[in-house]
């Protein structure tokens, strides 16, 4: 099954929390070069499965490979191979960009001078050349999360896994780490491993991806081939006056030739149709005779979120109040062994 060019490969991979599984039998090959992605809502099982892949937490069944080696049987070698992101933000407040990056590079044991090289080139990516003096504790949160990106790849990783990197920034700092992460991947020829519940961002950045609710895999492709197999090519977005008209509207509409699915969630009615231009009117007519009042109306092209609402019947909510924990963790890896 595995190729020899996967550098990762998960088989049936499980952790249960008591009688939670966290992750649920999960299964799925990345090969090496791939900008590989985990989309899911909050709870989906996302940062747990990093946690297995990267050697955190021990898994309750199934098996992963990262690099070659077996996760559970040699942790140590797979942390040599791998540059982990968690969620929570890990970098020292009270140390300079510079200084957190070569505390990091002297527990890798990188001699001083390509440690030297190598923090260089990364804040120069990074475009934090003229910050690295400064203490962390003066960054913007996007200028840290920078930081924190660059760090782990001081001791020449070959997979870089990145939990939720971009959450709680601002759009502009989103867009600047998705431009340095292309740049990382292509500088430095890495495999990198993201999870997210941005679907603009997977979109925008992964080759393939899967989506993932309740600790499994409900499908994995590229952006492009998930939309392309969704049916029709537009959606017609209806919030609705009252509850009450979502089922008579809902009814009605699924018997339009055009329509090919429509998503009820509260006063809201996400429908997939054909050539949305032209059967605009016609729907809102059918709305109308179902008795329905329409409070707003918008149309879009297909996009990962519609993907993610065909496959398991409920949006994913880009909650604007999840926070990152800046405080969690001293920023250094688990010792090595030598
Ligand atoms: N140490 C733990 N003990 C018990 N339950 C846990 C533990 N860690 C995670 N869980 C549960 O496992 C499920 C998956 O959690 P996980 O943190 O992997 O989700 P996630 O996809 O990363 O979510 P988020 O987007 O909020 O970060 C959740 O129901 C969570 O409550
Ligand atoms: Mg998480």
């Amino acid at each position: 099954m595995a190729g020899i060019n996967n550098i990762i490969e998960v088989s049936g991979l499980v952790k249960k929390f008591g009688s939670l599984a966290a992750v649920d039998g999960v299964t799925f090959d990345v090969p090496e070069g791939e900008f590989f992605g985990f989309l899911g809502p909050n709870g989906a099982g996302k940062t747990t499965l990093i946690r297995m892949l990267t050697t955190l937490l021990k898994p309750t069944g199934g098996r992963a490979v990262v690099a070659g080696i077996d996760v559970s049987a040699s942790p140590q070698e797979v942390r040599k191979k791998i540059g982990v992101v968690p969620q929570a933000l890990t970098s020292d407040l009270d140390l300079t960009g510079y200084e957190n990056m070569d505390l990091y590079g002297r527990f890798y044991s990188i001699p001083s001078r390509e440690r030297r090289e190598k923090i260089k080139n990364l804040f120069e990516i990074i475009g934090l050349s003229n910050r690295q003096n400064d203490l962390v504790a003066t960054y913007s949160g996007g200028m840290r999360r920078r930081l924190e990106i660059a760090r782990v790849l001081v001791h020449a990783p070959t997979v870089l896994f990145l939990d939720e990197p971009t959450i709680g920034l601002d759009p502009q700092s989103r867009r600047a780490v998705w431009e340095f992460l292309e740049k990382f991947r292509k500088e430095y020829s890495l495999t990198i491993f993201l999870s997210t519940h941005y679907m603009e961002e997977a979109e925008s950045l992964c080759d393939r991806l899967a989506i993932i609710d309740n600790g499994k895999i409900i499908v994995l492709d590229s952006p492009d081939r998930l939309k392309s197999e969704l049916p029709g090519n537009d959606i017609i977005h209806l919030t609705l006056s009252d509850l009450s008209m979502i089922s008579p509207v809902e009814d009605k509409i699924k018997g339009l030739a055009f329509v090919h699915n429509v998503v009820a969630e509260g006063e809201d009615l996400r429908v997939f149709v054909e050539n949305g231009a032209v059967n605009f009117t016609p729907l809102l007519e059918s709305v109308k005779e179902a008795g329905g009042i329409v409070n707003s109306v918008g149309i879009h092209q297909l996009s990962m979120e519609d993907v993610f609402i065909h496959h398991t019947g409920k949006s994913i909510r880009e909650e604007g109040g999840k926070k990152v924990n800046f405080f969690v963790g001293a920023g250094l890896p688990q010792k090595l062994s030598r």
